[in-house]
């Protein structure tokens, strides 16, 4: 951990309390000096710490900026997911930055972050709006070991651990749209776009891409869009702490990655089923030129879906575009 992160980790350790300059600077094995000059340095990110002579040092709040050390500091640890963690200003797509990663063998766990993305995508060849601060554009490098067929696995467990995130931070009630949609109050407020790189029977690395849309207002949507996107902060009617969401659904990635890893996957589809919206619908599923028609009935063992087509064949769909018939 960087001297900035272990700086933050002590002082929101003290919590309301103060940390001597003298501790940290023990703690840390610095000079005063030193550990003065990274909270200045913290102070001019916009990091409010209050520098007392008698008690010492004091956290107050943090900035709505996302920095790697602070997200690290918070984070705490981890098994796999954000035992590195990068942030960009802007990027093409995050997605790329975590590709060139992968190709250069780089371990997985990785997360990259940027502020904005000029390149944003989505599922099905679609663009992502990635306005500047006012969402968690970021992507995880994974390394499952799994069949490339089971890599579905992995992205409903990141749709459960997105949804109870969301949850726990805003007291909003999102549900889940078939395969890992995010929607609050019947709109999209957050998207999961997952690609890999596979021999025949096992995934070299793939490549977790989530875009929650937080504070973006009405007017950071483009036209077409508004009816069916929204934000979690017009859902909840209040701005939200990007970086407390990011911390929240980086520990609950880890958590539910481990769940799939060690052969918990049923448990994690029964979660997924219980606040799916898909489930029990009459659909319509465009897969490439095709259209598939049914009742969605539940999620494979690999997670796929399970449609029950009006012949009474049950179709399992791997990907494709959903729309509710009634
Ligand atoms: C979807 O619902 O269509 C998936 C959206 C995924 C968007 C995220 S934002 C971070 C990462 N980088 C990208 O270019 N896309 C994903």
């Amino acid at each position: 951990m960087s001297l900035d992160a272990q700086i933050l980790t002590a002082l929101r350790a003290a919590g309301e309390g103060s940390v001597s300059g003298a501790e940290l600077s023990q703690q840390l094995g610095v000079s005063r000096a030193a550990v003065w000059a990274r909270i200045e340095d913290l102070r001019s990110l916009g990091y409010e710490i209050e520098a007392s002579p008698h008690l010492g040092y004091r956290f107050l709040s943090a900035p709505d900026v996302l920095h790697a050390d602070d997200l690290l500091s918070r984070l705490g640890r981890t098994q796999v997911i954000g035992r590195d963690i990068q942030v960009f200003e802007s990027t093409t797509s995050t997605n790329d930055v975590v590709e060139k990663l992968a190709r250069d063998g780089v371990k997985e766990g990785v997360v990259v972050f940027a502020e904005s993305q000029t390149r944003g995508r989505g599922r099905l060849g679609r663009k992502w709006t990635s306005p500047a601060g006012k969402g968690l554009w970021f992507s995880v490098l994974l390394r499952p070991g799994l069949r490339p067929q089971a890599l579905t696995q992995v992205t409903v467990a990141s749709a459960t651990a997105l949804r109870r995130a969301i949850e726990s931070l805003t007291g909003l009630k999102p549900e889940i749209k078939w395969p890992n949609d995010i929607l609050v109050g019947g709109k999209k407020a957050a998207g999961i776009l997952t690609e890999l790189s596979a021999e025949l029977d096992r995934v070299k690395y793939a490549i977790l891409g989530i875009g929650v849309d937080v504070n973006l207002t009405v007017g950071d949507f483009p036209a077409d869009l508004r009816r069916i996107a929204t934000s979690l902060k017009a859902e909840a009617g209040r701005a939200l702490p990007r970086a407390e969401l990011a911390v929240l659904i980086l520990q609950e990635l880890d958590a539910d990655y481990a769940r799939v890893l060690g052969g918990g996957f049923a448990e994690v589809a029964d979660e997924w089923e219980a606040h799916c919206t898909t489930i029990g619908r009459q659909l319509s599923i465009r897969t490439g030129d095709r259209l598939v028609q049914g009742r969605a009935e539940s999620l494979s063992e690999d997670g796929a879906l399970l449609l029950r087509t009006e012949h009474g064949h049950l179709e399992r769909i791997v990907a494709g575009d959903v729309s509710f018939e009634k």
